[in-house]
This record gives C-alpha cells, structure tokens and sequence, in this order.
C-alpha cells in the first residue's frame, strides 16, 4: 500500500511522543480509534475503560484467531535522544510496545484490504496494561476470547538486528509470581534481646533457606528461581522491631513446579519462624502463567519468515514474563520476538526501535494472519 510506511512511521512516532501507563492508556486508545475508523478497519463494540479490539472478518468462511498488541507505557525518564523523544517527563515507550501499536495497526489496514480473500476472522487485541502483569484480564473479562481459536503476539527485541526474528516451541517466558512475607516477633531494647523475639535474624534464615527449593526441591532440568528483592525491619540502631518483611518473586516454567513452590515456600516460612518462636504470614501474590509456543503455530511463523524475507534464530526462553500467558490458559498460542535493532534492552532510558522494521513487521504479521487462517491448521 502507498504511503503506508511513512504513516505507520509518522503514527509511531506520535505514540513514542505520547507515552501512557498502565490502565491509563486514554490518549492512546482514542488515537487506534481514530487511525483504524479512518482506515475503514472494524472497532469492536466492547467495554474496556482502555484498549481496543479491531476486527477483520473475511469473506471466505474460516476459524477466528487473534493478534495482541499491548499498548502501555513505563515509568522510565527518556535518556534515548531521539528527536520524537517522551514530551511526558518521566514516562517512556522503553519496552517497545509503540512498535507493537503501530505493528498492529499496519496488519489491520493491511488484512482489511484483503477481506474478499481472507479465509476466517482476526482480531487484533489493543490490550493495556501488559506491564502490570494482569491487563490481559482486562480483555479475558469481556466476551471478546469466546469464538477465538488462537492468539498470536509479538514482543520488540533489542538483542536482534532488523530482519531477525527469535522463534521457539516450548517455554517462552516464565510464570511470574510474587510474594509478601511478614514475620513477626516481639519487639524489645536493644540491649535485652532476650526479652524480645528478634524478627531480623529469623528473616535472614527464611532468605537462605528459600533458596534451597530451587536446589532440594525442583527438578534440576527445570527452570525456576525465586529472588528476594526487599526486606524491611526497624526504622533506629537501639531497637529490636516487632517485625521484618521480605518480598519478592518466584519464577517457574512448569505448572507442578509453581504449585510446589508456592506450597514449599510457606512451609520454609511459617516453620522457619516458630523454630525461633515467631510467626510468619504470606501472602502469594499470583501472576501470569508461562507462555508457552505452539508447534504448529510455531511452524507457521517460520515458514512465513521465509515467505516475507526474514531470518529466523532459535529465540532463548527467559525468566521474563507476559501476561499473554493468560490468554493460553484458554487456547494456543504464540509469541514472536522481532529483532528491532541491537541496543539498549528494553526498560532501560535509552532503548530504541528501528524505524525500518515497522513496515516489514506490519506486513509480515498481515502475511502470518492470512497464511494461517487459510491454511486452517485450527
Ligand atoms: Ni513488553
């Protein structure tokens, strides 16, 4: 199509200007609106405060699949020094989901263009709030899912040249899930901890020993890590505190290995605790689920690749997590990494998308709809 790379570029850039984040995605929303209903792309009558959901539906009978592409921001002052640079201090597209937006939308203008031909139904999925880790509910809540049969996502890759995707079956990202642990003891002088039940060193002991799940407890061949990120106790240097508070998260890929986690964790707490005589209350924190490729879909994705010039590398799973993991409870899926340049990583002030890959990945994702619903591998 015409002119469709300086607008898809010119569009990216005005989201990349315009960050917003979680559950406040307004401008942005109004902004897909504005640029689909131009485009004579089909909105979806749905009640989502933010986000959207486009809608091609073809003309040749067929399964209906869907696109995510999320939509929201960080809260990551801008160091990139590009020229459409944040103009909303403080905020920043620094994990690429502009790109997706605009990505998005290209493959929306694109597939609607060929609707005579296309064999099924896509809805592309604007969904806010990816970074909180649970505004894929948000879309879960509304009947959107109900006929969809496969969900299909993206993700920026900053560890990749243009022209490069990263595709794997299995695991992609891991389960994300976080927890609250709070012991109490009695708080005392410092100078007569006997009369008192010190909380801190019972947090120390609950620290080392949560790590042993990892080592005792799960599988060696599979993934899985908990890291505590914060601990909390007293507030002077005299004063033994009541309490102590450790918080954190645990990564796993299998869904025996997050039930076990969760289970050992508590029992490595609580016990942990009343060796010393205090008590420990946990408050787990559920995430999404892994995402995980499927080999079909992923065998489309390849060949695809091959069809719109670009190279596949066998992606690398990581302990990162995505939300899209949500819709695959439901139904398979798969999560397509797309090399946007080497730089900066994502959520890092300096992380940049190369403009050039905007066009080529909006046609490609057309291309994999298409292919795919005609194919009808569902
Ligand atoms: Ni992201």
């Amino acid at each position: 199509m015409e002119g469709l790379r300086e607008k898809l570029t010119e569009y990216f850039e005005w989201f990349h200007r315009h960050p917003e984040l979680s559950y406040e995605e307004y401008e942005t929303t109004n902004k897909i609106r504005e640029i689909l209903l131009e485009a004579g792309v089909e909105i979806l009558p749905c009640e989502l405060k933010t986000g959207l959901v486009a809608v091609i539906r073809g003309e040749k009978k067929g399964p209906v699949q869907a696109l995510r592409c999320d939509i929201d921001a960080l809260p990551i002052g801008e160091e990139s020094g590009l020229s459409y640079a944040s103009e909303c201090e403080g905020k920043m597209h620094a994990c690429g989901h502009d790109f997706h937006i605009v990505s998005g939308i290209g493959c929306a203008i694109l597939l609607n263009e060929k609707k005579e031909e296309l064999s099924g139904t896509v809805k592309i999925i604007f969904q806010p709030a990816e970074e909180s880790s649970l505004g894929a509910l948000k879309i879960l809540e509304t009947d959107v899912m109900e006929d969809v049969e496969r969900i299909w996502g993206l993700h920026a890759d900053p560890t990749n040249e243009a022209g490069v995707l990263g595709i794997r079956e299995g695991y992609v990202t891991a389960a994300v899930d976080r927890f609250i642990i709070k012991i109490k003891g009695v708080g005392c002088h410092g100078a007569h901890p006997d009369d008192g039940i010190d909380p801190i060193p019972v947090a120390a002991a609950v620290v080392q020993a949560l790590q042993t799940i990892v080592t005792r407890n799960i599988n060696a061949f599979h993934p899985s890590l908990i890291s505590v990120t914060r601990i909390q106790a007293g507030n002077t240097w005299n004063v033994i505190p009541e309490t102590a508070e450790l918080e954190g998260t645990v990564r796993t890929m299998d869904k025996k290995d997050r039930e076990l986690f969760e289970k050992k964790l508590a029992e490595i707490a609580k016990h942990t605790a009343a060796a010393f005589g205090a008590e420990a209350e946990i408050n787990w924190i559920a995430g999404p689920p892994a995402t995980y490729n499927d080999g079909e879909m992923v065998i489309h994705s390849m060949k695809t690749a091959d069809k719109c010039g670009f190279s596949v590398v066998p992606e690398e799973s990581s302990m990162g997590g995505d939300d899209f993991a949500f819709f695959e409870e439901k139904i398979p899926g798969c999560y397509i990494k797309v090399g946007t340049g080497k730089g900066q990583l994502i959520h890092q002030p300096g992380f940049k998308v190369d403009e050039s890959v905007i066009l080529p990945t909006a046609e490609y994702l057309a291309e994999l709809m298409f292919d795919s619903l005609s194919a009808s591998c569902i």
